[in-house]
């Protein structure tokens, strides 16, 4: 299979249905991105797909097939995202675990056009965070409606 991972472009020779995140993780070295629940409910392993967030633990690598992949590493080399400068600013990681699921879900929801209202933005990210950090995310996520 051939993708596009943070504009390099990339062949597995893997099984079609080896799951994203471990291909990103252990074939490609890219650790940004956790290994929370592996079972799609916890957002630890979000990556972008053509600009949408998927959990990556229960993506098959045969759905990448021509796409472009983005991981936290790809989304800012250096950090200079809008989202991750709110993150930044409102010091929002704890343990930090869950953090770079957690902005990769949120920019995802950031780039579209129109943007949506702020109040879709907390309903529409579920990833769940051990650290209750979520009054910051949201301090965060505000911050980006300024
Ligand atoms: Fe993928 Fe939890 S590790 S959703």
């Amino acid at each position: 299979m051939k993708f596009i991972l943070n504009g390099k472009p990339v062949t597995f020779d893997g099984e079609p249905d080896t799951p994203l995140l471990w291909v990103l993780r252990e074939d490609q070295q890219l650790t940004g991105t956790k290994f929370g629940c592996g079972i799609g409910a916890c957002g630890a392993c979000t990556v972008h797909v053509d600009g949408e967030a998927v959990r990556s633990c229960c993506y098959p690598l045969l759905l990448v097939e021509g796409r472009h992949v983005t991981t936290i590493e790809g989304l800012s080399p250096d950090r200079s995202h809008l989202v991750q400068k709110a993150w930044i600013k409102e010091e929002v990681p704890q343990c930090g675990y869950c953090q770079s699921g957690m902005i990769m879900a949120v920019s995802a929801v950031m780039a579209r056009k129109p943007l949506p209202p702020e109040p879709q933005v907390y309903k529409e990210i579920t990833n769940i965070c051990r650290c209750a950090t979520y009054h910051r995310i949201r301090l965060a996520i505000h911050r980006l409606y300024q």
